[in-house]
């Protein structure tokens, strides 16, 4: 299963995909990672990886629609299956969603519904809720409000300052969305020896 990761950060997400893929745990492919922030550290880390990276940033074009065409364009020859979003602080428009329907996943730092949009821990932390967690889902044209496909909670330590809220978040992330992906590979190579029969 071939995948493309979108990310505008740190990408400790992408390096736990990586870890786990070298490790043989993740049976996929990360065939290039897509970036709007060609300064982000997870650039480095794909070249590292030595996965082709396409970086390109919103203004270089005169829509989101056009940077989209022009990354689905980019994606093409890659043939991906899936398309992963991990820290890619964009909403998605029609030109990614209609070219993989059902095809695009991400990660959300928070219990969803609860907390969506760009500060899932922080709004969380400052809300002072006993609990939050992590959700992977299926993205639509919504603010993290599609299709969910796991989620996990964690219980917050009134002693916490925010920076242990966001390790423990960012541990529980590395590990689900490795489990998720895991779960999709296998259905989908369930799918691909039914067609080769
Ligand atoms: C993660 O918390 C993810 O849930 C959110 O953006 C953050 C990205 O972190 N969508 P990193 O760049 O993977 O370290």
């Amino acid at each position: 299963m071939k995948i493309a990761v979108f990310a505008s950060g740190n990408g400790s997400n992408v390096q736990a995909l990586l870890d786990n893929i070298q490790s043989g745990e993740l049976l996929v492919e990360i065939a290039c990672l897509i970036t709007d922030r060609p300064k982000a550290f997870v650039v480095e880390r794909a070249q590292a990886a030595n996965i082709p990276v396409y970086a390109a940033t919103l203004k270089a074009f005169e829509s989101r629609e056009a940077w989209e065409e022009a990354v689905v364009a980019y994606l093409e020859p890659y043939t991906v299956d899936y398309i992963v979003l991990a820290g890619f602080m964009r909403i998605l428009k029609k030109p990614l969603l209609s070219a993989y329907p059902n095809r695009i996943i991400n990660i959300h730092p928070s219990y969803l519904p609860a907390f969506p949009g760009k500060n899932g821990i922080k709004d969380a932390y400052e809300a002072g809720v006993s609990e939050t967690g992590v959700t992977v889902f299926y993205v639509d044209e919504g603010i993290d409000t599609g299709k969910m496909l796991a989620q996990e909670k964690i219980a917050i330590d009134p002693e916490w300052t925010i920076a242990h809220l966001a390790y423990a978040v960012h541990a529980v992330e590395h590990r689900l969305y490795t489990q998720v992906l895991q779960q999709i590979q296998k259905e989908f190579s369930g799918k691909e020896e039914i067609n080769d029969i």
